[in-house]
């Protein structure tokens, strides 16, 4: 089980923003709009097939580690994987602890726990964006529903888990919530 736990975390700590946009040339997420390492922040180097890619890999590591974890070693291991893999993409040991919001990682190891309610948390957060075109205001929405949505659907672990990580993305949000607050917060591609 632990070992599953430290597979899921150094897996998660995996900065693929970092990784795709220096791999692309495209200068230092660190230093380009929020400095978050994630998509929506790649989105802003103006290159969509690197927010795209980060997208992906940020959310597939989570989905993998569950995916994995839950062959190999069960349904817990494969809970504790994906609570890991979302830990260790808001504090990777490779970048100093310092790291991402956790919404794509979230929603990758959502689908892979439970994919009806993943599909959900992605709709929600489509929903809201379509709508708003705010990327921070949907991961907001969506990560409060999901625990309880879970809880509804009869899964109090799964709830557990992501009160927990929603709890975090919030805290992780704390400045695009006052961005929200004062009516500064940028729009999904704005700098
Ligand atoms: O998932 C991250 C997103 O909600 C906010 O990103 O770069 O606008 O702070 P950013």
């Amino acid at each position: 089980m632990i070992l599953w736990t430290i597979f899921g975390y150094l897996l998660g700590a995996v900065p693929f923003g970092i990784v795709v946009t220096k791999a692309m040339g495209l200068g230092d997420l660190r230093a380009i709009g929020s400095g978050n390492i994630g998509a929506t922040n790649v989105l802003r180097t103006g290159n969509k097939t690197a927010a795209l890619a980060t997208l992906l890999l940020d959310s597939g590591k989570g989905a993998i580690a569950v995916l994995l974890a839950r062959q190999f070693g069960g349904e817990t291991a494969g809970l504790l994987a994906g609570g890991a893999a979302f830990l260790g993409h808001c504090f990777p040991v490779w970048l100093g602890f310092k790291g991402g919001k956790g919404m794509a990682t979230f929603l990758g190891t959502l689908a892979a726990l439970h994919w009806p309610l993943g599909l959900i948390a992605c709709a929600v957060w489509a929903l809201v964006a379509a709508v708003a075109r705010i990327s921070s205001l949907s991961a907001l929405i969506a990560a409060a529903l999901t625990p309880v949505l879970a809880w509804g659907l009869g899964r109090p672990d799964i709830a557990a888990v992501t009160a927990f990580m929603a709890a975090l993305i919030f805290i992780r949000h704390h400045a695009n919530i006052r961005r929200l607050l004062s009516g500064t917060e940028p729009r999904i591609g704005q700098k």
